[in-house]
């Protein structure tokens, strides 16, 4: 039995030398100190042995055991280091290599400028409505008071559909669409694409974006309508900006006006920008006239309103300096950089 144990010993040491991964350690533990291992045999058959060898073979057994038991444990922790070691350096982040660089997206300077100026209507208690951008001709006509002989209706300004709808040449049909589904009092905004049978130019897009704003209540006033318009601009425009009401026309308003500010380059002295005038045009305006309100069921003797609607566009390039419209539809990267 000595002799036994001597092989056990060597052999397992032996092997032992071979191992380089944790894996084959534990199967070689198992193998000599497991449940059904060379060396746990060994100690079982003991109780065989004459009763005078038993104690002596018991303890070089034991002592076998315990120091094959080290080995594994010293060669693991060994074979676990090595292993994080490894996983550390494969893992690590060299800081200086040059990262990998991302073309970041950003807002459309008209998005932007859609997006504040609904920030500034949101502020003031105006709800963000929407509606279709192919509409019917009631909606974007007679609703709106516009009778079929209106020259807005014309082929050259409208973009017919086949079947009778159209593009939505304004926003205005979504007042008219709020109006519908809700009782006063009432504040809305919508924004969103217009078309028109438009050439492009310098100031002109046969698509375009409008922001339409809509205030129905009892006793509203032409001075609410000139607050709530102040207000906007001094947000968008700066404190300083005035502003100047021009008696206009739309069938839809009456009285109706075109709103001007105080010219954004020369404050009003008059520069090449606002035509030496020192006023630029940026929406129309007015008191909602009766005949829409009867289009919608509401009761004009009980309520009055005021309405305005301008181009995103238009004040996106007097903010920002921009004198081409078509800049903002041609998708070139060195321009929309500079928003
Ligand atoms: N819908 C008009 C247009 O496209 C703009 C407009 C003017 C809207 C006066 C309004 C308004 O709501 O009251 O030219």
């Amino acid at each position: 039995m000595d002799q036994i144990l001597q092989e056990l010993k060597q052999s397992a040491l032996a092997e032992l030398e071979t191992i380089s991964d944790p894996e084959s350690l534990e199967a070689l533990r198992v193998a000599y100190l497991g449940r059904k291992g060379r060396l746990t045999l060994l100690i079982r058959s003991i109780k065989e042995l004459p009763v005078e060898d038993r104690p002596r073979m018991g303890k070089a057994t034991n002592q076998l055991k315990i120091e094959l038991q080290k080995r594994f444990d010293g060669i693991l922790s060994s074979l676990q280091s090595r292993d994080a070691e490894r996983k550390a350096k494969e893992e690590a982040i060299d800081v200086t290599l040059p990262g990998i660089s991302f073309l970041r997206g950003r807002k459309h300077p008209v998005a932007a400028t859609l997006d504040e100026i609904i920030e500034v209507f949101s502020g003031l208690g105006f709800k963000l409505e929407s509606g279709p951008e192919i509409e019917t001709e009631y909606y974007n006509f007679d609703a709106l008071n516009m009778p079929s002989d209106h020259p807005a209706r014309d082929m050259q300004d409208t973009l017919y559909l086949k079947g009778g709808s159209l593009l939505r040449t304004h926003t205005s049909p979504v007042q008219i669409r709020t109006m519908e589904k809700t009782q006063p009092p009432l504040r809305m905004i919508c924004a969103g694409k217009a078309f028109r049978a438009d050439t492009a130019d310098a100031s002109h897009s046969p698509m375009f974006h409008q922001l339409e704003g809509l205030m129905v209540d009892r006793r509203v006033t032409l001075a609410d309508l000139k607050g709530i318009l102040t207000e906007f601009a001094h947000q968008i425009f700066g404190r300083n900006t005035r502003l100047r009401f021009r008696p206009s026309f739309f069938p839809f308003t009456e009285p109706s006006a075109e709103v001007d500010i105080s010219c954004v380059v020369c404050g009003g002295e008059g520069c090449p920008l606002c035509s030496r005038r020192g006023w630029l045009e940026i929406l129309g305006a007015g008191m909602v006239d009766p005949e829409v309100f009867k289009a919608v069921g509401y009761d004009p003797e009980k309520y009055t309103g005021f309405a305005f609607g301008m181009g995103i566009e238009r004040i996106a390039m007097l903010k920002y300096g921009i004198n081409d419209i078509r800049l903002f539809y041609e998708n070139d990267l060195r321009f929309l950089h500079q928003f």
